[in-house]
């Protein structure tokens, strides 16, 4: 399986300005070192347009719907994300503490927002 990582840095994401006590640079190395493992690339995205969860991780594989993952700002996050690729990622059960990171792709936000 091959993944793509997409990792948020813009204007929020990645920023020493909003995060200043996140190492970024080595979570895109450790994200980096995941993706080649799992056999992937990494690439480096504009706004995902939602600031509010930065830092903002995408991973997806083909044949599966893209994962969203907010609030990346800390190393537990970056070694559950290992883990969970290194499991086989997309596809693959979400670890429980992972899982408090998804998020919900902004674009499909409106068609959820004040369905009931
Ligand atoms: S900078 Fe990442 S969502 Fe806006």
């Amino acid at each position: 399986m091959s993944v793509r990582i997409t990792v948020c840095q813009d204007c929020c994401c990645g920023t020493v300005k909003k995060h200043p006590t996140t190492n970024h640079f080595s979570h895109l190395r450790r994200l980096r070192e995941a993706a080649a493992k799992a056999g992937g690339t990494v690439r480096i995205s504009q706004c995902l347009d939602t600031c509010e969860t930065s830092n903002v991780v995408v991973v997806q594989a083909s044949g599966h719907k893209p994962v969203w993952f907010g609030w990346v700002l800390h190393d537990d996050a970056i070694a559950d994300l290992e883990r969970w690729l290194a499991a086989g990622g997309p596809g693959s059960p979400v670890p429980d503490t992972l899982e408090l990171h998804r998020i919900t792709p902004p674009g499909l936000r409106a068609a959820t927002d004040g369905a009931e």
